[in-house]
């Protein structure tokens, strides 16, 4: 387990609304998959809300011995961290229970289990204490997970959008203001990295395992496709690519094992140079000189130093969430709860009855 408290850091002003707006403590719950996160967030008036402390359960472990996330396991486990760490953020943070104004969950999307336990514990938590919930967007989450890093970004900006079920591009015109301008038509850049991961034997999530592995490897050494590169529009697709990764996976056949960190550079090279070409159209398209890249893969070092090298060159600053939350985590459930709340975009609800949404398009959020 893992658990931080934070340094309380200094006022920052939220671009939300400007009223005198009450303090607000708010605990965040996330459990759409394999991530039990916890965390406390404090929004005073309408200063940019402040992370407090936060608390995670990786079931990275558990789940390794089947190659992927078996849900049924998820959402048992899910069950047993979710009050511990609950506690310990709780003691992290100095606050007491009782203080907790607002409790945030994470209601989709996800697998439905998992979300259950999340939602459960959260609605209980909220009827038990007599304070309000509500149910956060997980893409939402992870979008505005960079303003809770030192350096936040300001509105408008793109996003790339890049996680294991989902690859988007959109504009960001204020905290519930999305418009969708590209995304994966089959399979996310997150599922490409772990399917060619686990073709090559490098076990699950694939993701940081290749690109661990593709830093001792050569990028040149085999031609991939670059599927919809120059398709005009800013969508995405990277079904093809995993099957050109197994045909010359098969192709190399004894040779696999010795070529295998050449294999993992070339097709880390391909998912980098689509992602980075797209959001630099995406960026060109929309006018905008500020990119946010959120979603686990954000944290592929590949992807970002090429585009901190192509946004240098074009005068675009690019935000990231800190390196440890740029997976799933409870902060960012937290965090996009209180500024949702600020910005006075969605109200909580005193009605402990829910439901989850494991199907949940962000465009379907109330703005
Ligand atoms: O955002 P996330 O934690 O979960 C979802 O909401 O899906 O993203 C998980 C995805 C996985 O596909 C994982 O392999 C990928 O992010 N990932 C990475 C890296 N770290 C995590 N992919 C490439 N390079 C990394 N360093
Ligand atoms: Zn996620």
């Amino acid at each position: 387990m893992q658990l931080v408290a934070q340094e309380s850091s200094q006022s920052r002003p939220a671009s939300g609304r400007s009223s005198k707006l009450p303090g607000m403590l708010v605990l965040g719950i996330e459990s759409s998959c394999d991530e039990t996160g916890v965390a406390v967030v404090e929004s005073r008036g309408a200063e940019m809300p402040v992370l407090l402390a936060h608390a995670l359960h990786s079931q990275i472990e558990m789940h390794q011995a089947y190659g992927g996330v078996v849900p049924e396991l998820a959402s048992r486990d899910h069950i047993r961290r979710v009050l511990p760490l609950t506690e310990e953020v709780l003691r992290a943070s100095g606050r007491a229970l009782a203080g907790v104004d607002v409790v945030a969950y994470t209601r989709g999307p996800g697998l439905a289990g998992a979300l259950l336990v999340g939602a459960g514990v959260a609605c209980a938590l909220g009827a038990a204490l007599g304070k309000p919930v509500l149910g956060v967007h997980h893409l939402e989450g992870h979008l505005l997970s960079p303003f809770l890093s030192a350096d936040p970004p300001e509105f408008p900006f793109v996003a790339l959008l890049v996680s294991g079920g989902h690859t988007q591009l959109m504009r960001v015109e204020a905290v519930g203001r999305y418009e969708l301008l590209g995304e994966t038509i089959d399979d996310a850049a997150g599922e490409a990295f772990d399917k060619s991961a686990k073709l090559m034997g490098l076990g699950y999530p694939g993701g940081p395992a290749l690109s661990r592995l593709a830093e001792s490897g050569d990028a040149q050494a085999f031609k991939l496709p670059r599927p919809l590169l120059h398709s005009g529009n800013l969508d995405f697709s990277f079904a093809g690519l995993k099957t050109a990764v197994l045909t010359q996976a098969k192709k190399l056949g004894d040779q696999l094992e010795a070529r295998k960190a050449d294999l993992a550079a070339s097709t880390q090279a391909a998912i980098v140079e689509v992602l980075v070409k797209k959001s630099l159209a995406a960026l060109e398209q929309s006018g905008l000189d500020r990119l946010v890249v959120a979603g686990g893969v954000g944290a592929n070092r590949q992807l970002r130093a090429q585009l901190d090298a192509a946004c240098a060159t074009r005068g675009v600053r690019v935000h990231y969430p800190e390196l440890h939350l740029c997976t799933d985590n409870g902060a960012m459930i937290a965090m996009a709860a209180a500024m949702r709340l600020q910005a006075g975009v969605q109200a909580t609800t005193t009605v402990y009855a829910f439901d989850v949404r494991p199907r949940w398009p962000l465009a379907e959020l109330p703005a």
